[in-house]
């Protein structure tokens, strides 16, 4: 009897991208499915049932696509963080460290309201770095962040505790 498929069976492994070594982990293959996409969805949003969210802020890009389908089952908007100069109005910045060198991210700085809520999504969690940023910009801009909602962990980098230890919650679908 064959049962039934859950978030990790739609998610893909592509070996050696983007470098050699590398074992790159593709939702494109979840969002692509009705079914799966519709049951991570639905998965990432069960614990924050009943809680007040005002504000979905989804990390370029994969959290885009996530962000905005939460956004829109929670009736809430959402907010993009973008990689620098993307954004076309004023916006703040961060810094953080990537593999190899630093990168910088923005939002817009009236993108969030002081005491707004905020949900954090991205589509995966690795060192923490981009999270991180993006958990800067929000506090700086004085939203209060309720959680961080990610489909894959990877454990081994990180991440988690580094947001953890900046007072975050976390939830991760499957690592
Ligand atoms: C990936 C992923 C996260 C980030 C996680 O995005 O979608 O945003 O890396 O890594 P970290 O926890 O070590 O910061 P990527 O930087 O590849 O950008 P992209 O979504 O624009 O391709
Ligand atoms: N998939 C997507 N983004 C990533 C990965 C991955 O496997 N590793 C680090 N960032």
């Amino acid at each position: 009897m064959s049962r039934t498929k859950s978030v990790r069976d739609y998610i893909r492994t592509i070996v050696d991208f983007p470098h050699e070594g590398i074992m790159f982990r593709d939702v494109t293959t979840l969002f692509a499915d009705p079914r799966g996409f519709r049951i991570a969805i639905d998965q990432m949003l069960h614990p924050y049932a009943g809680e007040r969210i005002d504000k979905v802020v989804g990390l370029e890009a994969r959290g885009f696509i996530l962000g905005g389908a939460i956004a829109h089952q929670l009736s809430v908007g959402f907010v993009p963080i973008r990689k620098k100069g993307k954004l076309p109005g004023t916006t703040i910045s961060q810094d953080y460290k990537l593999e190899y060198g630093e990168a910088i991210v923005e939002i817009h700085d009236d993108a969030i309201q002081p005491g707004e809520k905020v949900l954090l999504v991205d589509d995966l969690l690795a060192t923490g770095g981009t999270a991180a940023a993006g958990i800067k910009l929000i506090e700086r801009l004085g939203g209060e962040i309720v959680s961080c909602a990610f489909i894959i962990d990877l454990p081994e980098l990180g991440g988690r505790n580094v947001l953890e230890n900046m007072g975050m919650d976390v939830h991760a679908l499957c690592e």
